[in-house]
């Protein structure tokens, strides 16, 4: 599986290569990258890669070429937070936000997500593809090579099961990577409402162990937060996912300081995703652990909440990687430019923080950083293209998606410069 290509003249390639002590993200000028079958092969000075082709009776020549000229060469983007499949939209709850209603008082009304849970349930297989092949199209276009997908809107076991299912089969049918994750305790059901240690339990008993048998999940993930699910409830259930195989990832700290960064601290979580309002205790627990800590900026902008404590977290040597948090509540975009432009606004990332935090450290929020995430040698040749001369453009650009070309294993299937190419 995967194409070769030949990628010359790029005004610069990116790479995203961890380097220690180094702030800036590896950038080449005068570079080309070489992907054989979807892995890369060769990435160096041009006159250093025709001769290590040479070597295997090759020449460049004989690779399909992409020309980037003039364009900023970067891996593919890594959305690590994505609740992508669900039915329904939420337009009239957006507007009543807006009036000054609060998100987890229309969540405790019946509303919020439990709307979706409603429009999901009602939703056959071939609805949630359709919707989820729809918006994978989009992320796409925006230079997303790999997304995370979370349940959590079913509730109810066939419900959780067949979004799994369904983000699996997205992952097939579409160029873009699908990781799913369980969220099966992403709210508390009508059926258990003022019950959440006994849907814990359910959820424990009937769902986690099929979801784990049949691989339909990386990770679990919980909304731990005030009137959802306590940090107690969340550890239980964690735990026992832990013991299935799965790996952990927490929505914690997003509208009160409950210690969901600490749990994640823990529990040797993944990622611990949002943190708001994180203490410091949380953001050094986040360090000395190694949870990288997922930061969705677009969420406490629709929420008009204050933003998480990027720099802190930094500061204190902690890990940020920053996603869509993509769902049709808290936050109904897939919008990567928007998304680096909060980054650097609201966050106050520097290009560099914000393009590593999109890429390689994305891939380590995923436990996948060995694969993707950066453009080196061995790794999957997953890469945009950008229609501007550097990276450093990408946040400058406020809202402008400058994606060109996106190139998934060596395929270009995403091609925005002639009206023939793979349109996206
Ligand atoms: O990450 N906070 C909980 N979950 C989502 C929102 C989901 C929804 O509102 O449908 C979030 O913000
Ligand atoms: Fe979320």
């Amino acid at each position: 599986m995967g194409a070769d290509l030949i990628i010359e003249n790029a005004a610069e390639i990116v790479t995203c290569a961890p380097r220690a002590g180094e702030a800036r993200p590896g950038v080449l000028t005068g570079a080309s990258l070489v992907i054989e079958q979807g892995r890369i092969t060769h990435l160096g000075p041009a006159e250093r890669v025709a001769a290590e082709l040479a070597a295997k009776g090759r020449t460049p020549a004989s690779f399909p070429r992409l020309d980037a000229a003039g364009k900023a060469v970067l891996p593919g983007f890594i959305d690590a937070h994505t609740h992508l499949v669900f039915a329904g939209d939420r337009v009239d709850e957006f507007s009543r936000r807006l009036a000054g209603e609060g998100y987890l008082e229309i969540l405790r009304h019946g509303g919020g997500i439990l709307s979706t849970v409603r429009a999901t349930r009602r939703a056959s297989r071939e609805e949630l593809l359709r919707l989820g092949r729809k918006r994978l199209d989009a992320m796409l276009a925006h230079g997303v090579t790999t997304v995370e997908a979370k349940s959590g809107y079913g509730l109810d076991r066939d419900t959780e099961i067949r979004q799994l299912e369904v983000a699996c089969e997205l992952g097939c049918l579409h160029p873009v990577e699908v990781v799913p994750t369980f969220l099966g305790a992403h709210a508390v059901p009508e059926e258990y409402r003022g019950r959440p240690s006994a849907y814990i339990d359910f959820l424990i008993a009937a769902v986690l162990p099929e979801v784990a048998a049949r691989g339909l999940a990386r990770f679990c993930d919980v909304f731990c937060e005030t009137g959802v699910f306590s940090p107690a409830e969340a550890r239980r259930l964690l735990r026992a996912a832990a013991d299935l195989g799965l790996g952990l990832k927490i929505h914690a700290d997003e509208m009160s300081p409950l210690g969901g960064a600490e749990l994640a601290a823990e529990l040797g979580a993944v990622s611990a995703d949002h943190l708001l309002h994180v203490s410091p205790a949380g953001i050094a627990a986040l360090a000395r652990a190694g949870v990288v800590a997922v930061l969705l900026p677009m969420t406490a902008f629709s929420l008009r909440e204050p933003y998480a404590p990027a720099r802190a977290i930094l500061e204190a040597g902690g890990t940020v990687a920053l996603a869509t948090d993509f769902n049709p509540g808290s936050c109904y975009s897939e919008s990567i430019p928007l998304l680096s432009a909060l980054g650097a606004v609201a966050l106050g990332l520097s290009a560099e923080e914000i393009v590593a935090a999109l890429t390689i450290h994305a891939a380590a929020a995923l436990g996948i950083a060995g694969t993707v995430g950066s453009l080196e040698v061995g790794k999957q040749g997953d890469l945009v293209v950008l229609d501007a001369p550097s990276y450093r453009h990408l946040p400058y650009r406020l809202g402008v998606n400058l994606v060109e070309t996106v190139v998934k294993r060596g395929e270009i299937v995403c091609d925005k410069r002639n009206p023939g190419g793979t349109a996206c």
